[in-house]
Formats: C-alpha cells, sequence, structure tokens
C-alpha cells in the first residue's frame, strides 16, 4: 500500500501530521510520535503579541503602545506565562531537527499585518521545513467590514510568503462569507496550503460569580463534518494542498478527510485522549481499510469525494438542506 502523500511540496511517509500543540515542547514525546508513524509535526505557535511584547521589552518602549490601552495588554499572559520564549522557540526547533528526521513545521499565530511577521524568517533560518500561519482572529468592532479584514490577511500572509523560501500553510477559521473565494486569495499570497479549519475555544459564563470562564474542551468527531464539507467543496479549485484539523478521532475520520480532498490530516484531541501510540491505531486502520476497498494509495483515495463532478455545489448544498428538514415528521 502507497500511503505517501505530497503536503507543501514535501514528500510525506503517510497523511498524519501532529497538529499544532504542547507536543514539540519534549523532543523526547515528538520522537515517541514519529516512531508511533506521524509523517509529520506541527510546533505550537507563537503568537504575534508575545513577539510584539518582547520586540518593545527590547527597544525600552513597554508603556508606549500606540494601538493597545493598557487594559487591553493586561488580557494577555505576561511574556513570563507563554510556554516558549521566541528565542526558546527557535532553539527548540533546532534541537527538533536534530532530533526527527520528519518534516517539522514552525507555527505563527497573528492576523495583523505588522514587523512580527519578519519572525517567519527566523524560524525558517532555524531549518523549519515549512510554516504554519494560523489566522485566529475574533473580530468584534461593528465598524470593520468584512472586506477590508480579509484584506489585511491576505496582506498578512502576503508579508509572511515574501519573507521565506519555506512553504507556509495558512490556518484559517471558517468564518468566512465566500470561504472558498478566500482560500483562492491565500494561494494568490503564495500559500502553498490551507489548514481547515481553526477551533474557536468558546468559553461559558459560571452563573455563581458572573464570571466568564474560559475552558478548552477537546475535540469529538462530530466537528469533523465542517471540515469535510469545506475540503469537498475548495479541494476542486486549489492548486496547492489542504489539510483537515479538527476532529480526527478514528481511522474512518482520517480517510472520510482524505476523500473530501485533504492531502493531510492533522490530530491533537485524539493523542491528548489516548496518547503518542494512537497514530500507529489510526495509520493501521487507515492502511487496513484502504486495503479492504480496494485502493493502492492515499492518492487515488485523495478528493474521490469532492465537489468535483457535481455541476452545481450551491444547488447539491441547499437540496440536501431543504430534504433534511422536510424528512421530520412530529
Ligand atoms: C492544548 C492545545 C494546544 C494548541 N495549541 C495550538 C497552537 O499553539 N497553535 C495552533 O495553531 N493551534 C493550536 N491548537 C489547535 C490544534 O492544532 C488543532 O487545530 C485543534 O485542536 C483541532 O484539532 P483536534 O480536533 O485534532 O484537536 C492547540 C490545541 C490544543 C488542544
Amino acid at each position: 500500500m502507497n500511503l505517501t502523500t505530497k503536503y507543501l511540496g514535501l514528500t510525506l511517509q503517510n497523511p498524519l501530521v501532529i497538529g499544532a500543540s504542547p507536543y514539540c515542547d519534549t523532543a523526547y514525546v515528538a520522537r515517541q510520535l514519529q516512531d508511533a508513524g506521524a509523517a509529520a509535526i506541527v510546533m505550537r505557535s507563537l503568537f504575534e503579541e508575545q513577539i510584539i511584547a518582547e520586540q518593545r521589552a527590547l527597544v525600552h518602549h513597554l508603556e508606549s503602545s500606540a494601538d493597545s490601552s493598557a487594559e487591553a495588554s493586561s488580557y494577555f499572559p505576561a511574556f513570563s506565562e507563554y510556554q516558549l520564549t521566541p528565542d526558546h522557540y527557535l532553539k527548540q526547533l533546532e534541537h527538533l531537527k536534530k532530533t526527527l528526521s520528519i518534516p517539522v513545521i514552525g507555527s505563527l499565530n497573528g492576523s495583523r499585518p505588522g514587523g512580527w511577521t519578519e519572525y517567519a524568517k527566523r524560524i525558517a533560518d532555524a531549518g523549519a521545513d515549512a510554516l504554519e500561519l494560523n489566522l485566529y482572529q475574533l473580530v468584534t468592532d461593528p465598524t470593520q467590514k468584512a472586506a477590508q479584514i480579509e484584506a489585511g490577511m491576505v496582506e498578512t500572509v502576503r508579508s509572511v510568503t515574501s519573507t521565506v523560501k519555506i512553504p507556509v500553510a495558512v490556518k484559517i477559521s471558517s468564518f468566512h462569507t465566500s470561504l472558498a473565494n478566500f482560500v483562492l486569495e491565500l494561494e494568490g499570497a503564495g500559500a502553498s496550503g490551507v489548514v481547515l479549519f481553526n477551533r474557536f475555544y468558546q468559553p461559558d459564563f459560571n452563573l455563581e460569580d458572573l464570571e466568564v470562564l474560559p475552558q478548552l474542551k477537546l475535540s469529538d468527531n462530530s466537528e469533523l463534518l465542517l471540515r469535510l464539507r469545506w475540503l469537498a467543496i475548495v479541494s476542486p479549485h486549489v492548486k496547492g494542498s489542504l489539510s483537515a484539523s479538527g476532529g480526527v478521532h478514528s481511522p474512518e475520520d482520517a480517510v472520510k478527510a482524505v476523500l473530501a480532498g485533504a492531502h493531510t490530516v492533522q490530530i491533537v484531541s485524539a493523542l491528548l485522549k489516548h496518547g503518542p501510540r494512537f497514530i500507529t491505531t489510526l495509520l493501521n486502520g487507515m492502511e487496513h481499510w484502504l486495503t479492504e476497498h480496494g485502493y493502492e494509495s492515499v492518492e487515488q483515495l485523495c478528493g474521490a469525494m469532492n465537489h468535483r463532478r457535481c455541476p452545481d455545489p450551491s444547488a447539491f448544498e441547499r437540496a440536501n438542506y431543504i430534504r433534511i428538514l422536510q424528512s421530520w415528521r412530529v
């Protein structure tokens, strides 16, 4: 069985990639994941806010923030609360490159154009095989128009891709009015691939203290469905790579993501639940499924259930929506 896949111009031994998470903080754990069969690994993110805070500290201008009030700054973790300082991040990346034989993908996290994007070059110089740029942003200002926000994101992508020679994947959320068009815009700005999707960590209310309760719930595979839909829609149109992130918890989930058009499948929650060896279970299960169903390669599977042969995907989606509502009787 040929499990190899091309992702961001890299040839990977199979489609299973460890998504951005604390798994790269310890080279020993990253090595366990590699030994279990992971084909590539994404480091946790360095954040725009973290890099800007360090740059300000360097020039002794900590209080002279032009674009954020003291109160806004106080929402963010203190510099020392981040797991890796920017310098440690680069050292850890170099260490991972010496320890691992699989590709190591660095991660930058921010959405607004600015000097912080120059850090992409430092990540590339430290040996990253590729870079993932996470555009996580929750827009709350009602005066900002969607087009203006997306233009800023595209500019950020362009400033990163023009800074580095390594391939850049862009990790996005599903909240874009014309998502397929936005993906093409990202490609136009030099992105070699797109990761669908960010998960939004949704805070709850504590009714006793009337406080906002930040929480991180791991995913389950109901979250995969959103990814399958958009992978299937976007996949016939992209020139570059697609990666599924969110809700892959079984070999069948991984197979579905590839059928929809993903070149790689990123996994985090399932590993946090079951441990690094779960990668082997996923890999063996995928291979078994492919053999049972007469496939010879992952490449053959990739995109086999995307919308390429659907003459009018919008009508298809709307028709299914109407049909499913009409199927209920009380
Ligand atoms: C503990 C934890 C830390 C994470 N850290 C990052 C990060 O630094 N950067 C990032 O882009 N995504 C981060 N993520 C998101 C994951 O990469 C992934 O997109 C998300 O968990 C959905 O995949 P899953 O369903 O397999 O968990 C993190 C997720 C978890 C659970």
